[in-house]
Order: structure tokens, then C-alpha cells, then sequence
């Protein structure tokens, strides 16, 4: 058991105390980011971009998820290890099960799931299994051929009505925590009143209860060259990466980090 527990997230949301989350893919990052105070470790198959060069996350498998998530697990004491099921891992309620569990067993806490209200079924059979989830909601990077492209969700009204109620029932159906990628600030600010999980933020403003970035942009790594709006690099300014790690809880803590220019307006 990590110091972070979901007790721990669910009590810092109840005293207004930002969470902390990054992504980690190995060990020594793990270390690195315990050492930080970071308190949600997430592998994202985001991990099929920054580690393995894709142009997207849908090539990533459940094996590679289980393995970056056991090296995760062997460099990490204090936080809590979020694991992504990758594209199509959940595609019925059976893989989904047999794939949540490889992740359970490689290390992980809690799985994190994209999609909207068809995922309440799949998150009331795994909390009820023991499983806790976290739903991805807003800009879900594995539906990007759906979506036609990486963009800001929930920005007319039905679509902000429809993800609100999302939100809400996938709370009831079992759900732990939400995580808005790319969601108007005003919306993400309602959703996170609305619910009594913890409610983390990447591109969705300041005022949801936790913030995550993919640790390669926060450091100022990149493929392409083409850095999201939401990103900032925090080395500017640090001379080690676990300084620029420690200035990320830092600002995340105090509300510095998201500023306004890193949201989006609906
Ligand atoms: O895979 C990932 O890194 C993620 C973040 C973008 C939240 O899901």
C-alpha cells in the first residue's frame, strides 16, 4: 500500500488541497517524482508517443502497459500508481476485466478508462471487483478518429449539458476519480463542484481538484516541436529536472500552475 490512497486524494479534495499527477513510465522517473512529492504516478499510453515514437496511443498494447507499469511500481514508495487501459483493452466487459487485472498485478492502484456514460457498466463491475477507476473524459486521445482530431470537447451547450450528466452518473456507477482533458475552465470548475471524487485537470483550468501533464512536455521534451496550449515547460528557470519536478508541485499546490493563457473559453 502507497502512502497516497485514495483516502488521501479524496481528503485533500475535501480540504481544497490541490493533487498532484504526472505521468511515469520507469523507475527512476517513480523515484524522482516520489522525491518531488508528486502524488498520482500515471502510466499513460501516452507512453506509445513519448517513449515509442507513435503518432498516436492507439498502437499501444495491454503487455506494454503491464510492463512500463512494473517498472513504475519498482522505483515507486509514496504515490499513487494510475494505469492507463490502452485502445480497445476494454472493448467488452471481458477483456476489460482480464485486462484490468494484468494491471492491478503489475502494480497499479487504480485503471483509468477513456470514454463517456458507455463506460458506467464496465466501472460498476470492476469498483464492485475491487478495482477503483478513473475516468477519462473531454478530449479522449484514443477516439482521436472520432473526434477528427485533438480537440477541445464539451465547448457548445448540449455537449457541456451531456458531459456534465456523464460525469455525474459515472460518479454513481462507481467511479473514483475523473480526469477532463481539454474541457472549457468553466465547465471542468462545474463538473468538479457537481462531484464529490476527485476531479484531475489537463488543459481544463485551475479550478478542478488536481492537475496532470505528461512528464516529457513538463520538461521540455518534444518529437514534433509542436507543444499543446496547456503545457508548460518547467526546466525554464531550474537547473536539474528534479527541481523543475519539485516547481511543478510547487505551482500545482499553490494555484500558480495552470495560469489562464494554459485553459481554454467555451
Ligand atoms: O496517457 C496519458 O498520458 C494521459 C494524459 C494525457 C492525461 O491520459
Amino acid at each position: 500500500m502507497p502512502a497516497i490512497t485514495l483516502t488521501t486524494l479524496q481528503s485533500l479534495k475535501q480540504k481544497g488541497e490541490k493533487i498532484t499527477m504526472l505521468t511515469c513510465y520507469d523507475a527512476t522517473f517513480a523515484h524522482a517524482c516520489n522525491e518531488a512529492g508528486v502524488e498520482v504516478l500515471l502510466v499513460g499510453d501516452s507512453l506509445g508517443m513519448v517513449l515509442q515514437g507513435h503518432d498516436s496511443t492507439l498502437p499501444v498494447t495491454t503487455a506494454e502497459m503491464a510492463y512500463h507499469t512494473a517498472c513504475v511500481k519498482r522505483g515507486n514508495t509514496d504515490a499513487l500508481i494510475l494505469a492507463d487501459l490502452p485502445f480497445m483493452a476494454n472493448a467488452t466487459l471481458e477483456q476489460t476485466m482480464t485486462n484490468s487485472a494484468m494491471l492491478m498485478q503489475a502494480g497499479a492502484h487504480m485503471v483509468k478508462v477513456e470514454g463517456a456514460l458507455w463506460l458506467a457498466e464496465s466501472i460498476r463491475l470492476l469498483a464492485e471487483r475491487g478495482v477503483p477507476v478513473c475516468a477519462h473524459m473531454g478530449l479522449t486521445p484514443q477516439a482521436v478518429n472520432i473526434l477528427g482530431g485533438y480537440k477541445v470537447q464539451g465547448r457548445n451547450e448540449n455537449q457541456a449539458r451531456q458531459m456534465r450528466a456523464d460525469a455525474i452518473s459515472l460518479e454513481q456507477a462507481g467511479a473514483s476519480m475523473l480526469l477532463l482533458e481539454c474541457v472549457p475552465s468553466e465547465l471542468a470548475a462545474e463538473i468538479s463542484q457537481a462531484v464529490k471524487i476527485p476531479v484531475i485537470g489537463i488543459g481544463a483550468g485551475s479550478d478542478t481538484d488536481g492537475q496532470v501533464l505528461v512528464l516529457h512536455d513538463m520538461l521540455g521534451l518534444s518529437i514534433t516541436g509542436r507543444v499543446p496550449k496547456f503545457v508548460k515547460n518547467f526546466m525554464q528557470g531550474q537547473d536539474s529536472i528534479q527541481s523543475a519536478l519539485k516547481a511543478y508541485v510547487n505551482e500545482v499546490k499553490g494555484v500558480t500552475f495552470p495560469g489562464i493563457e494554459h485553459g481554454f473559453s467555451a
